[in-house]
C-alpha cells in the first residue's frame, strides 16, 4: 500500500466507498444473510484463525463477514492484482485483516502469503493451494486442523504436486457439482462474455471463437459465446470431451488446425502451456488472446512478448504485440483471468459467488467442529452438505416467484 493510502483521512474514505459498494452485494447474497445469523448464535470458530487467500473483492468480503461472525479471527491476503483496495478498508473496520493492495508486486504477494501463515492460523480458506503449499513447505502443516481450497487448480495441485504431504483435511470446493453448475459453467460462460465486451468493445455475433478445455467453464464459455451469435470451435484433450462437444455442435480441432481460424483464443483448462509458441506464428493478423484459467500460465506470455518486436499498451488490460511477421497478437490481462480485469463490475455473477461461499462457509464450519468425519488430504464437499444447500437454493429460487 502506498503511504497516501495509509492516510487516516484517505483510508477513511476508502472504507466508506468501499462500505457503500458492499450494501448492495450484501443484500443479494441471501443464503449467506441466513448463516450469518445462525453462526453469531452458534459460534462455530470461537477461539480459531482462519487465514485467508481469496480475491479481497465485495463477495469475499460478504463471506468473511459471515466467518467473523461466527467467532473467527480472520486475516489474509487476496489473489494477485484483484484486491480492491476499499473494500480492504471496509472490511479493516470490522476487525479483519487483509494484506496487499491492487497494485502490489508479484513479490509483495508472495511475502504476503508469508505473513499470513506466520499469523499461525488454525483453519485456511485457499484459492490456487497456495497457503497449503507455504505450510507444507515450512513443515507446519501439523499444526493446520483444516481447511477448504477453491478452485481447480488448486485441487489438482494438492492431488499431484502435493499429494501425500497434506496431513489435514481439505475440501476441495470445486469439486462439489453444485458450484461447478452454478459458477464454473453458468457464472464464468456470463462473466466470460460480458468481459469480452467489456475490455475490447467489439462485437460477438459472427465473431470465431476458440475455446481450449470443455470442462465445467469450457462448457459455458462455449455455450453464452453462442448464444450471441458468436461461431465457436472447441480445442480439448481428452477425447470424451471432445466429443461431448462435437455432439453438442461445435467445431472441433486442435489448436494448431484452428490457430489460422480463430479470431479470439479463450483459455479455460487449468493447466500450463496451452498456447505456446508452436503456433504464435499461425495466427492471423489481429487474434485475441485470453485466459479464465487460474493461473496466468495457460497462454506463455514469456515467451510470446520475448518473440515479439514491439509491445504497446493500447487500452486498459489490452497490449498489443507486433510479431516478426508483422502481425498483431492482441494480449488481454496479461493472460491473467480476464473476467476479473479491466473496470468494475467484475467476476462471476452475486447469485453463483452466493452459492460458492455458502458450499465455503458450511464446509469450514464441518473443519472446526466435526474434522472426525473427513479424512486427511483432498476431498469433496460432504453430501450432507451438498443436498442441504441444494435444498436451501431451491427454495430461496422458489421463494422469489
Ligand atoms: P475442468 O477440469 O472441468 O476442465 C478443464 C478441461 O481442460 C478438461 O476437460 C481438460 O481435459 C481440458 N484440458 C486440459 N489441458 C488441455 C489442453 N492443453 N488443451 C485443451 N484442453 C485441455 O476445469 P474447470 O472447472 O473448467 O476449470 C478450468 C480453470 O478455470 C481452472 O483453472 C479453474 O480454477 C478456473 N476457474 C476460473 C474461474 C474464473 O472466474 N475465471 C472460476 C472457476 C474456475
Amino acid at each position: 500500500m502506498n503511504d497516501v493510502m495509509k492516510a487516516p483521512g484517505v483510508r477513511a474514505g476508502l472504507a466508506e466507498a468501499g462500505e457503500q459498494r458492499l450494501g448492495w452485494i450484501r443484500s443479494r447474497m441471501r443464503s449467506l444473510a441466513a448463516i450469518r445469523t445462525e453462526f453469531a448464535e452458534s459460534r462455530p470458530f470461537d477461539g480459531l484463525t482462519i487465514g485467508v487467500a481469496l480475491h479481497s473483492e465485495p463477495k469475499t468480503a460478504v463471506l468473511l463477514e459471515t466467518l467473523a461472525a461466527g467467532g473467527a479471527h480472520v486475516v489474509g491476503t487476496g489473489n494477485h492484482g484483484s484486491t480492491q483496495d476499499d473494500i480492504v478498508a471496509a472490511l479493516e473496520r470490522n476487525g479483519i485483516e487483509l494484506f496487499g493492495h491492487r497494485d502490489e508486486t508479484l513479490d509483495e504477494h508472495r511475502r504476503n502469503l508469508e505473513r499470513t501463515i506466520d499469523r499461525k492460523p488454525d483453519i485456511l480458506l485457499d484459492n490456487g493451494a497456495d497457503l497449503a503449499a507455504i505450510v507444507a513447505d515450512r513443515g507446519l502443516a501439523d499444526t493446520i486442523v483444516g481447511g477448504t481450497e477453491e478452485t481447480t487448480s488448486g485441487g489438482f495441485r494438492l492431488r499431484e504436486e502435493y499429494a501425500g504431504r497434506i496431513p489435514f483435511p481439505v475440501i476441495v470446493i470445486n469439486d462439489s457439482p453444485l458450484k461447478a453448475i452454478a459458477e464454473n459453467r453458468h457464472a464464468v460462460g456470463q462473466s466470460a462474455v460480458e468481459s469480452f465486451m467489456r475490455i475490447t468493445n467489439l462485437q460477438v455475433p459472427g465473431r470465431r471463437f476458440a475455446v481450449a478445455g470443455y470442462g465445467w467453464c469450457g462448457r459455458g464459455v462455449a455455450q453464452y459465446l453462442r448464444a450471441l451469435g458468436g461461431k465457436v470451435a472447441v480445442v480439448e484433450v481428452d477425447e470424451l470431451k471432445a466429443f461431448e462437444a462435437a455432439f453438442d455442435g461445435y467445431r472441433v480441432g486442435s489448436l494448431g488446425e484452428l490457430a489460422g481460424w480463430a479470431d479470439v483464443v479463450i483459455t479455460a483448462t487449468g493447466r500450463p502451456g496451452v498456447v505456446t509458441e508452436k503456433v504464435f506464428d499461425l495466427f492471423e493478423d489481429g487474434v485475441v488472446l485470453a485466459n479464465i484459467g487460474h493461473f496466468p500460465w495457460e497462454i506463455d506470455v514469456p515467451a510470446l512478448r520475448s518473440h515479439a518486436v514491439r509491445s504497446t499498451t493500447v487500452a486498459t488490460a489490452i497490449e498489443e504485440l507486433e510479431l516478426p511477421s508483422g502481425r498483431r497478437v492482441v494480449l488481454l490481462a496479461d493472460g491473467r483471468m480476464y473476467n476479473l480485469a479491466g473496470t468494475a463490475p467484475k467476476g462471476n455473477s452475486i447469485e453463483s459467488m452466493d452459492l460458492g461461499f455458502t458450499l465455503q462457509a458450511r464446509s469450514l464450519e464441518r473443519v472446526a467442529t466435526g474434522t472426525d468425519s473427513l479424512v486427511a488430504g483432498p476431498q469433496r464437499v460432504p453430501d450432507d452438505i451438498e443436498r442441504a444447500v441444494a435444498r436451501q437454493t431451491l427454495a430461496l429460487l422458489n421463494s422469489a416467484d
